[in-house]
Order: C-alpha cells, then structure tokens, then sequence
C-alpha cells in the first residue's frame, strides 16, 4: 500500500490546521459577537471555553485521524463498525460548506481587485454589495477563480501544496493583522471603541453569553465536520500532539483577539460610537467596513491590506474543507488524487451555483428570510456540526473511551498533561453543552 501523506514538520501541521481553524469566523463574526455580548466578559468566557472545551474536541478529533491514519469516512468506522454512519454524517459538513464558503470567497477576491483598482469610493457606495451579489454572471466569475486557486493548491498535494502554501500564508497574516490592528486603534475616536471591546460589561452577560461564545468557538476551531480528523491523519507521531492543538488554538484565538482590535475601534471612530454598525453578517464586512475605509486617511491601502488578509485567511479554510473531501474520495475510491480534485471541483462549482445566484437570479428559492445561502449555512453550522460533535463525545467517551484517545496523544513521549480534564470534558461536559447549543441554535431560527 502507498504510505500516506504527511506534513513534514510539527510546524506545517500547526500552520495548516491554524489556517483551516482562522476564516471569516474569526475576522467578521468573532468582533460582531464580542461587541454584543459584552467585550471583555465575552473574551473571558470564550478564552476559558477554549482551553477546556475546544481543546477537549480538538485533541480526539486530531487523534482519531492521527491513529486510524484515515479521513472522517473511514475513521470512525475502523474504531468501531457501528459508527461508520458518524464518519457519514460529519462528511457531510464540508460538502455542503464548501461550495457556499466559496461563493463567499468570490466575493472577497472582487473587493480585493476593487480595492487594488483604487475604486474606494465606489465600494464604499450604499448598494454596491448588493448590486454585486445580485448579478448572475460576476459572482460566478469571482467564485469560480476563487475555486480554482483553492483546487490547484490541494491538487499539489498534503506536502508541496497545502503545508507549503500555509507556510508562507499564515505568517503573512499575522503580519498583516498586527498592521492594520495598530493602525485602526491610533485613529480619531477608536480608543473607545478599544474600552468597549476589553472592558467587561457583565450588564449583557447571560447563559446566551455563553452560548454564543461556544457556538463560536466550535465553529471557529473547524471542529465536527471531519477536517481535523483528516489532518490529524497527516500528521506524524513523532509530533507531539497536545502542544501542537495548544499552538492552533494560541493562533485561533490570538487572531480573533486582533480582528476585534482591528474592526470594532474603526467602526466606533467612524461612527462615533454606534455599535448597532457592528451588526452580524457580511453586511459588517462588505457594506460598514468598505465606509470606514474610506473615511480613513491611507483608507485604500489599509482595505486592500484588509481584503488581502481576509482573503488568505478564508483560502487557508476552503483548501481545508476541499481536502476533506479529497481525502475521503481517495481513501473510499482508491482514485488518484488529481482526478478526485476534478470531480469535487466540478460538484462544488455545480452546487455552489445556488448560493451565488441566490441574491438574484434565484432569488424566490427562500425559507423565510433565509437566502440558498443562509438554509446551507443553517443546516451545516447548526444543526449537523452539534450533533456530530454530539455523536464524537458520546463514541469517545463511552464506546471506545477516553483512553484510546490519551494513548494516542502519549505516542510521542508518553505524556498527556491535561488527560484528567479531558476525561471529564469529554464524557460529562462537553456533550451536554453540544445539546444547549443544537436546541438554541434550532430555536432561534425557528424564531
Ligand atoms: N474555522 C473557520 C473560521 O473561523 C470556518 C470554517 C468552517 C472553515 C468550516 C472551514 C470549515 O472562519
């Protein structure tokens, strides 16, 4: 049998599932979400929710793939048969994320090129995005080229391409995070701006904080849908496994940190501090962003900055999603590589057609007020991703237990320092969280 793929280094498997963890999550939604639930009380709970909760899913999801040497299909099922349908189920997430994530993407690259084309001001203009989206053959355009740097990167493979590419990707963003972040808090107005982000406001602190800082966390740590189990699948033994989820999440978190300071400050001095402007959605990142830009002196430079970052952070996340679904297609067909990068870049291309042409062409396909776009983000992030995490600590901590996992992670030196927490985490804790966030989410779109 061919020997599977691996990165090279403790290093590549950091920066690679750092760059699949850090996305759009982390840039629009992790600022909006602070900023409504109480800056600094929101950061402490979800700091204290990462180090317990997210590492706990973290380190089995990792270490399930790393043992079994499998992606998510095959994974489970060769721990125990009776659970091949989780493996199913969590391949699931990032085919239907994949193509909408992408569209998303396109939409990204065409600021980018607006910005570098100097058309600030036009960006900046109240119907802009909306004219955009709503067109047919632009966005496709723009999702179809996102698409494709996205396949020519996975098709070059676990080593030379996707390790290589985060290599040179992720410290690029921190970079550009730190830049812009410094910037934006030195301008007019946005020390306030920065008081309201850290400062904790226990005034909007509720079980919801909580909620939302852990629907967030999971979603943000690309957690339950089968990415980690693939890449843990690629990473060596000799790697020790617990440092290296503590590197991806110091990375995560410390980006999320950064967005806030680079959004909220900028927003507050733009409009003088109404944090209604904050509000979720891609309408922050690609109506309110675009005027603060151009409110700021060097404005078009810090949006292409700004677009760039965004872009490579949501690159990183989509080659992840797509080699998931890759590696699932080789290790079930026995294909090769390239031509099962062919057949998933086609199927997404299809697929993603609907959420592209969602805000236009198909724009009476609806439920509700959900766009295409919105029903395949609902059914993804809230509705499967609980339940398979649901389903993982159930099989982690009761059918193959925890220890199967704590040896894995001891495979490189014998040591596992938080193992009592995990334990506990994962049998008790964790499960009965998953089921607050599935019924909330569920209620909230119900209304
Ligand atoms: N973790 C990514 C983020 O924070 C989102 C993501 C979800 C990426 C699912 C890949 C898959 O934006």
């Amino acid at each position: 049998m061919k020997e599977r793929s691996s990165f090279s280094s403790r290093l590549g498997f950091v920066l690679a599932a750092a760059g699949s963890a850090v996305g759009l999550g982390n840039i629009w939604r992790f600022p909006y979400l602070a900023a409504k639930y109480g800056g600094g009380s929101f950061l402490l709970v979800y700091l204290i929710l990462a180090v317990t909760f997210g590492f706990t899913l973290m380190i089995a999801e990792i270490a399930i793939g790393r043992k079994t040497g499998l992606s998510a299909i095959g994974a489970f099922k060769a721990l125990d048969k009776r659970f091949g349908f989780l493996g199913v189920l969590a391949s699931f997430v990032p085919i239907i994320i994949f193509p909408y994530y992408s569209v998303i993407g396109g939409w990204v690259t065409k600021y980018l090129a607006s910005f570098i084309g100097g058309e600030v001001q036009a960006a900046a203009g109240d119907n802009y995005f909306t004219a955009f989206i709503s067109q047919t053959g632009g966005p496709i355009l723009w999702f179809s080229l996102f698409l494709g740097i996205t396949a020519v990167i996975v098709i070059l493979g676990v080593e030379k391409g996707i390790e290589k590419v985060s290599k040179i990707m992720m410290p690029i963003l921190v970079l550009l995070t730190l830049v812009i972040a410094i910037y934006t808090c030195t301008i007019d107005g946005a020390m306030d701006g920065v008081i309201y982000y850290l400062k904790p406001n226990f005034k909007n602190f509720s079980v919801k904080t909580i909620l939302a800082a852990m629907g967030q966390l999971f979603y943000s740590m690309s957690l339950a849908m089968g990415i980690m189990v693939t890449y843990g699948s690629y990473m060596k033994k000799e790697n020790h496994l617990e440092g290296a989820v503590r590197q991806i999440e110091i990375f995560d978190t410390g980006i999320a940190f950064l967005a806030g300071l680079m959004i909220i400050p900028g927003v507050f001095a733009f409009t003088g501090g109404d944090q209604s402007a904050l509000s979720a959605g891609p309408g922050l990142m690609f109506i309110t962003l675009p005027k603060v830009f151009n409110s700021m002196p060097m404005g078009g430079l810090i949006g292409t900055v700004f677009f760039l970052l965004v872009l490579l952070a949501a690159l990183t996340s989509a080659i992840s999603l797509m080699e998931t679904i890759v590696s699932i297609i080789i290790d079930k067909f026995h294909i090769k590589r390239l031509n099962a990068c062919l057949i998933v870049t086609a199927f997404s291309f299809l697929l993603g057609l609907l959420p592209s042409l969602g805000f236009g062409l198909l724009s009476d396909i609806s439920l509700g007020e959900m766009t295409i776009l919105d029903i395949m983000d609902f059914v993804s992030n809230s509705v499967l991703m609980p339940i398979v995490a649901i389903f993982t600590c159930i099989f982690v901590g009761f059918i193959i237990k925890p220890k199967v996992i704590a040896d894995e992670v001891k495979a490189t030196d014998g040591k596992f320092k938080s193992e009592k927490m995990f334990n506990v985490m994962i049998k008790w804790i964790a499960p009965w969280f998953l089921v607050a966030i599935l019924v909330s989410s569920v209620a909230n779109a119900l209304g």
